[in-house]
């Protein structure tokens, strides 16, 4: 898709890598309308992206209230008139053992990093298909095509937004509906460091938001269905060839981290 004059819809955009999206697609000329609970962060976002592109607009929304959710994404469609594109972006972290999760924990999580990103998608739906156009982007990661230690609840999350974004796009192939798939690696921002979670096993390098925003803004405008920034598709290969050995690593990895 082009950017320039294009009316996009970002969740998750008071921090992180929805923030960074949020300001380099309004500075290259599209039409952004920021979604978070946050509302003094989005404010400061939207600030940024109204200098470049005015009629940009934000929505204070909890997204784990999903029919609030469809709501959100529909108003913003009533609001700018059309939708060329939503990033369902936004996401919650669960560093926690699968001893340590409880029911409600499981569904609030499953609820922002999945059921709000499908039902805003089904809501939207209808009306870019009546456009014959429109584009859904969703950040999953990697840990929705590879099980993380110790991150059962936001794996498990992941890997439906995954299953969901490849069953769309075969759905939608020839509507003029694209779908695009983005799996971040590491990304500096503050996931890493939110409360309720245990710490990470491990201490990894890290890309910049604003490198990823990029990736995510090469993805709307390239061919390809699934993106990885950074570039781990090869250890998401070797996982599916040979699971008892990457079963073996992780158990491994997480036991020297708890030592
Ligand atoms: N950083 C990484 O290493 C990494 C790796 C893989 C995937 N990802 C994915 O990238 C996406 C962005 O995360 P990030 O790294 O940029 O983290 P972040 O800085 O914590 O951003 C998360 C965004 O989601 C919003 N959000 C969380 N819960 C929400 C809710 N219930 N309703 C509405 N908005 C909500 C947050 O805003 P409020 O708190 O203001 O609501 C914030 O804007 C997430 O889906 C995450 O899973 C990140």
């Amino acid at each position: 898709m082009q950017i320039s004059g294009s009316t996009v819809l970002v969740t998750g955009a008071s921090s992180g890598i929805g923030a960074a999206l949020a300001r380099r697609l309004a500075s290259d000329g599209a039409t952004v309308g920021i979604v978070a609970r946050r509302q003094d962060r989005l404010a400061q976002v939207l600030a940024d992206c109204q200098a470049a592109s005015p009629q940009s607009r934000m929505w204070v929304a909890d997204l784990s209230d999903v029919d609030g959710a469809e709501g959100v994404v529909l108003e913003a469609w009533d609001t700018f008139g059309h939708l060329d594109c939503l990033v369902n972006n936004a996401g919650v972290p669960m560093r926690r053992h699968t001893t340590k999760l409880d029911a409600e924990t499981l569904d609030w999580v499953m609820r922002v990093n999945f059921t709000a990103p499908a039902r805003m998608t089904m809501a939207v739906l209808p009306r870019m298909l009546e456009r014959g156009s429109g584009m859904i982007v969703n950040v999953s990661s990697v840990a929705g095509r590879l099980g993380n230690a110790n991150e059962a609840a936001y794996s498990a999350s992941k890997f439906a937004l995954c299953g969901w974004s490849e069953a769309i796009a075969v759905d939608l192939f020839d509507t003029g509906v694209k779908v695009r798939l983005v799996n971040p690696g590491p990304i500096d921002t503050e996931i890493w460091d939110l409360p309720d979670n245990d710490d990470p096993l491990v201490d990894v390098p890290k890309v910049s938001s604003e490198d990823m925003a990029d990736a995510i803004v090469n993805a709307m405008e390239g061919d390809a269905f699934e993106t990885y920034f950074p570039d781990m598709k090869a250890i998401i290969e070797m996982k599916t060839s040979d699971p008892d050995t990457f079963l073996q690593g992780m158990a491994d990895m997480a036991r020297a981290a708890h030592r």
